[in-house]
């Protein structure tokens, strides 16, 4: 039973996904994050409010993907819908750039929702954040935090398991000017893959977990791929160039998620720094923390 005063926070992180070969599957929580905040109002009605990045082009009512999220979360766990609710976000994490931001609504709401709800599974956050945004390897992170391997079970329901990732490790992203929507870089996939590049890319995978948690010497040949990034190379090709160039050079650099953001893995800090001193027009480079998973928080409580 929820009720008007009840109000909870959440901070999510953004995400990389894929990290080169694991597509779909492997994620990576960055230290940066967006912050959300739902109370329960007796006024009936949804209203959004947003500051930050989009804060001018999202939804201000009940269509917003953190409403949306919230009220699917109230749903699933069996509580009724409230009378209305209040929403503020804080969007801190660039939008359409494949650093997870639509990922990060998903989970927000998720997490909001669990908490006025008094649910707590993971599993079932995982479930659901996967369900609405369509694939788990951004949610998966941005839930658990750290390194994610997430998977989806032959009834459709998205899966994860946490990994936490060497401290050394240091992401370094490259953010584009430009953005560019998943659902196009989706649209641009083939049909089917060869056995080769399948078997590939399965061995690079696997290896770039082992890299990320017992030898990060190995990130640069972890980091290949070739199964998506070359295949989706019109709807980033600047982002891809980057990519290509980096790697000429000897670093661990791969399309994050989607794209277009360029993720480089480094592990020493002079090499985190010698990336980040790559000037690209266009792109703003940021050297990265691996983040933590999302938390939410009461904050006002009418149960007691
Ligand atoms: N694995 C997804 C993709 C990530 O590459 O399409 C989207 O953020």
């Amino acid at each position: 039973m929820i009720a008007p005063g009840d109000a909870v926070r959440v901070s999510v992180p953004a995400t990389s996904a894929n990290l080169g070969p694991g597509f779909d599957s492997l994620g990576l929580a960055l230290d940066l994050y967006d912050e959300y905040r739902a109370e329960v109002t007796a006024q009936p009605g949804v209203v959004v409010e947003s500051v930050g990045h989009g804060a001018d082009s999202l939804p201000t009512d009940g269509d917003h993907l953190v409403a949306r999220s919230l009220l699917a979360a109230l749903d699933r766990f069996g509580v009724s819908q409230p009378p209305g609710l209040r929403l503020r976000c804080e969007n801190v994490i660039p939008q359409s750039r494949g650093l997870g931001s639509s990922a990060a609504a998903i989970v927000g709401g998720v997490l909001l929702g669990a908490e006025l709800a008094g649910a707590a599974d993971p599993s079932a956050l995982v479930a659901l954040a996967s369900e609405i945004e369509g694939h788990p390897d951004n949610v998966a992170a941005a839930l658990l935090g750290g390194l994610t391997v997430s998977w989806t079970e032959d009834d459709g329901a998205g899966r994860a398991i946490g990994l936490e990732v060497l401290p050394q490790v240091t992401p370094v992203v490259f953010v584009p000017e430009t953005s560019s929507p998943t659902a196009a870089a989706r649209q641009a996939l083939p049909e089917s893959v060869t056995h080769r590049d399948a078997a590939f890319n399965a061995g690079r995978s696997a290896l770039m977990v082992a890299a990320l948690t017992r030898d990060p010497g190995l990130l640069v040949p972890a980091s290949d791929d070739r199964l998506h990034q070359r295949q989706r190379r019109s709807t980033y090709p600047d982002s891809l160039r980057l990519v290509e160039e980096l790697r000429v050079a000897g670093w661990a650099a791969a399309i994050s998620g989607a794209g277009p953001t360029v993720l480089v893995l480094t592990h020493r800090a002079e090499d985190a720094a010698a990336v980040a001193r790559h000037e690209v027009p266009g792109f703003r480079p940021w050297v990265m923390r691996v983040g933590r998973g999302g938390l939410a928080t009461r904050i006002g409580d009418t149960r007691s």
